[in-house]
């Protein structure tokens, strides 16, 4: 067989939320794919990266007080360890905001550029007047302008479904800052994908069995309507690469995102002296595969393929796309508990493979929503992984040990070799024609349709099993003179047992190493489906490769994922709820007492150092009718630069303080103790001035 070169991609996950049920389903379907090629003998290599630019990563950081830099490197290292504690492994984890990425964006928008299809276009787009920024159509709220309903974002409305553009709704507001947008005009860089070279390009690409057939279907809509410019570029304040030659516009995310894939697999030539060239020149003879989700289609089959073909690169062998997740037959939801995070299911299920599994045996390769019934999740679990195939190894691994001092036995009788070749080689296809069984389970998993790969292992499992229960090495082992009967029967059933861990590798990989230690041999590849283990042949002693699914863990993991139980904020505050010494609550004060005290919502617009003081900050404060000045001790919690902009609530008639270095007019209200310090902001949709009571 040719040794093919490989390169795969999943979708690059946003560097500003944590890795949940519903993106695993494409990491785990990625890398099942690729260990299988691997296990073939074929150079796969897995690349992925966080897609780390935009206005919300940037919103985010600022709402922590923190710079969009530490904000992703500090999600980076949480979604790195996501996917290792589920087995995703990647050849190489990189960033979107890394230099490879910058230099491919430059370099493909220039070439474009010099093609003509890039065109310089001034449109007219929601300003904040008060964050002096341009607003995303999704920072956008009013009224629904069909049925009238509040608080909706720009593009559609969540009561009655309406869908519209951000203009159209009644009363806009920023949800940055709450004030009233203005519509203000700006020029913006326009990729022409309305140009005859791309619409022709694409034609032919999107029907050349690069997409699933739903999905080439769907692109033929959408090529056949008006398919119109994308707009490629955003005006600062934004968090992303400045455009060459265009000082304030910088690249829109979605540009740089994909080109992502290409950064984070130059990082990887770098490391190991690959050459990226025979993998992205235009011609190339390597293949590219991206996963994706079925909502990211309109990106990657339509821009991204006409960015490459006309900035001089291979397009895509194939794309790959996959549904939703459901939990429980409905779409995730915090209230039900079942917005399960990577990280709290590896808390409270801990094993990861039980999910790799079931996963794999939903996958079936089309664009279908996959359901994870967390009953039958347990129950099949249980059944196939514990009750199927783990139990041949229990059941015959400690006679080996004990009674054969660990080793198999010198031979097998023809009899015996017979069963296993046919237990293992001989299936039927769907015609019924006779077919090789491991051939056909390789065809499964390469067409990703585990579930039939699955149900096939499984099928044999219980071959297997029949075969045993038919053998009895538990009653050989009690008769006289049984001995070796017992030896060779233990001896077929580890033979068993190991081809059918061959089948499953791809699935359960840490297991699939725990058994090629209990069994001795070098990691199993799909060849060795060809041989058996050596005649005497010494193994290792047996020890729990896997212990059932307890469902009282899968109950406990959705309790403690349903949103009314969960502390608001992120990990560090959470960690403090249980350093925190309560002190007593203060003696009751009258409504009257409490209203004396005038609360005001106010920006910070400016927040300074002040020369010779060691806890101080000072912050000048806009409370709407008035600028106020306050020396407030947090400096050991927040940056200056975190500050400015951000809203807070001050003590606005708080009697004025002189002290060393000015006179402080007022308080700005923080929660502290030993756990750290933090100042109050109020939800989004508050302005300056506001009173709180
Ligand atoms: O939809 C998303 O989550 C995007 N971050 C996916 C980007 S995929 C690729 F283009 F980078
Ligand atoms: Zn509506």
């Amino acid at each position: 067989m040719k040794r093919k070169k490989i390169l795969v991609t999943s979708a690059l996950p946003y560097a500003n939320g944590s890795i949940h049920l519903g993106h695993l389903v494409e990491y785990v379907q990625t890398d099942i794919w690729v260990r299988f090629q691997k296990m073939q003998g074929h150079e796969c290599l897995y690349v992925c990266a966080d897609d780390t630019h935009g206005t919300p990563i940037m919103l985010r950081a600022e709402k922590e007080g923190i710079s969009p830099e530490i904000l992703i490197s500090r999600v980076w290292l949480e979604h790195f360890e996501d996917f290792s504690s589920f087995h995703v492994n990647f050849d190489h984890y990189g960033s979107t905001n890394s230099e490879e990425t910058r230099e491919f964006a430059c370099a493909i928008y220039l070439e474009l550029k010099s093609q003509g299809l890039i065109e310089a276009r001034t449109i007219e787009q929601y300003y904040d007047p008060v964050k002096q920024m341009f607003l995303p159509d999704r920072f956008i709220k009013g009224e629904c302008p069909k049925c009238g309903a509040k608080d909706q974002y720009g593009d559609n409305c969540e009561v009655c479904g309406a869908a519209y553009t951000p203009s159209d709704l009644r009363n806009p507001y920023s949800a940055v800052s709450g004030a009233k947008p203005e519509l203000r005009e700006s020029e913006h860089y326009f990729f022409r994908l309305s140009d005859e070279r791309c619409r022709t390009f694409l034609r032919e690409w999107t029907r050349s069995g690069t997409l699933q057939q739903e999905a080439s279907n769907k692109m033929q809509e959408w090529l056949g309507s008006d398919l119109s410019d994308w707009d490629i570029s955003r005006d600062a304040p934004y968090f992303g690469f400045e455009i060459p030659d265009a000082p304030g516009k910088y690249f829109y995310v979605w540009l740089d995102a994909p080109i992502g894939y290409m950064g984070s697999f130059m990082k990887l030539c770098k490391e190991r002296g690959i050459d990226f060239e025979e993998y992205w020149k235009k011609g190339s003879e390597t293949e590219l595969y991206h996963f994706i989700g079925k909502d990211i289609l309109y990106f990657h089959a339509l821009f991204w393929p006409a960015m490459l073909e006309h900035a001089g690169f291979r397009t895509p062998t194939r794309l790959f796309a996959h549904g939703f997740l459901t939990v429980n037959g409905e779409k995730m939801s915090k209230s039900r508990g079942t917005f399960i995070t990577a990280r709290s299911y590896a808390e409270h299920v801990k094993n990861t493979e039980y999910l790799r599994y079931y996963y794999a045996s939903k996958l079936n390769g089309t664009m279908e929503d996959i359901d994870l019934n967390l009953e039958d999740f347990v129950l099949k679990v249980n059944s196939d992984l514990i009750g199927k195939y783990i139990n041949i190894a229990s059941r015959c691994a400690g006679f080996i040990a004990k009674r054969f001092d660990g080793m198999l036995s010198s031979s097998i009788s023809r009899e015996n070799l017979n069963w296993l070749e046919k237990a293992f080689s001989e299936t039927f296809d769907e015609e019924g024609r006779p077919v090789d069984r491991g051939t056909y389970i390789a065809a499964c998993y390469s067409e990703r349709n585990y579930a039939k790969a699955v149900r096939e292992i499984m099928s044999v499992a219980d071959v297997v099993n029949v075969y045993i229960n038919d053998l009895k090495p538990w009653e050989l082992a009690k008769e006289a003179g049984k001995d070796e009967k017992l030896h060779e029967a233990c001896t077929v059933f580890l033979n068993a047992f190991r081809k059918l861990t061959i089948f499953l590798k791809p699935v359960l990989p840490e297991l699939a190493e725990k058994v090629e230690h209990f069994l001795s041999v070098h990691p199993l590849r799909w060849e060795d489906l060809g041989n058996l283990l050596p005649p005497g042949h010494r193994i290792n002693e047996y020890s729990h490769l896997m212990t059932r699914l307890d469902a009282k863990s899968i109950e406990a993991m959705v309790e403690a994922n349903r949103e009314s139980l969960k502390p608001v904020g992120h990990s560090p505050a959470r960690h403090a709820e249980s350093q925190i010494h309560h002190q007593p609550v203060l003696e009751t004060i009258s409504i009257d007492d409490f209203s004396k005290v005038d609360l005001r919502v106010a920006r910070i617009v400016k927040a300074e150092h002040v020369e010779g003081a060691e806890k101080l900050l000072k912050l000048t404060l806009d409370i709407g009718s008035e600028k106020r000045t306050v020396f407030a001790g947090i400096k050991s919690a927040y940056s200056p630069e975190s500050l400015e902009g951000r809203l807070t609530v001050m003590v606005a008639n708080l009697a004025p303080r002189k002290m060393k270095f000015g006179m402080s007019e007022g308080m700005v209200l923080a929660a502290g103790g030993e756990a750290g310090l933090f100042i109050l902001s109020p939800d989004q949709g508050a302005v300056p001035g506001m009173r709180v009571k």
